[in-house]
């Protein structure tokens, strides 16, 4: 059988495309610290996260040398507490649960956004150098209200900061 040159050609660049195509999927889900959901048992009860030590007062604290946790619970159609407020040269780890539905939690002009899951915690870490304001969007459908969904996150001066600025 004669396969024609430019045929070749052809054959040898679909075999790199699809083999580029897997080669993104798989780096995608696995090399940059992006991790999926897990089969396990749920990791908080979305019935009473307000039993819960971490969600029964959603607030920010401080556990290091400028660095803070925030837990923040996404909920029909709120996020809480609003506005979260951290100082600025700070690092913040989210820790972001829902009672109800799933929900979006995104820094918006940031990387910073998870889907939030009832049963469990979504968590992610942002360094935030520079005092500002920003949004915060719900993009997960929701319900009804979901494009009222929106929170504010505020990056204060270090020198403004205070811890109870979070008090819901
Ligand atoms: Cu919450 Cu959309």
């Amino acid at each position: 059988m004669n396969i024609h040159n430019y045929e070749k050609i052809w054959l040898v660049l679909a075999m790199v495309m699809i083999i580029g195509f897997i080669s993104t999927v798989v780096y995608g889900a696995t090399a940059v610290g992006i991790e999926m959901i897990s089969d396990e048992p749920d990791t908080i009860d979305s019935t009473a996260l307000d039993e819960d030590d971490r969600f029964s007062e959603p607030r920010v604290e401080k556990v290091g040398d400028n660095e803070y946790e925030a837990y923040v619970i996404a909920q029909q159609f709120i996020f809480r507490p609003d506005p979260i407020t951290v100082p600025a040269n700070s690092t913040v780890t989210f820790y972001v649960t829902s009672p109800d539905v799933i929900h979006g939690f995104e820094v918006v002009g940031t990387n910073a956004n998870t889907m939030v899951i009832p049963g469990e915690v979504s968590q992610l870490t942002v360094e935030f150098n520079e005092p500002g304001e920003y949004g915060i969007l719900c993009n997960e459908y929701c319900g009804g209200g979901h494009h009222t969904m929106e929170g504010k996150l505020i990056v204060q001066p270090e020198d403004e900061f205070e811890q109870g600025g979070n008090d819901e």
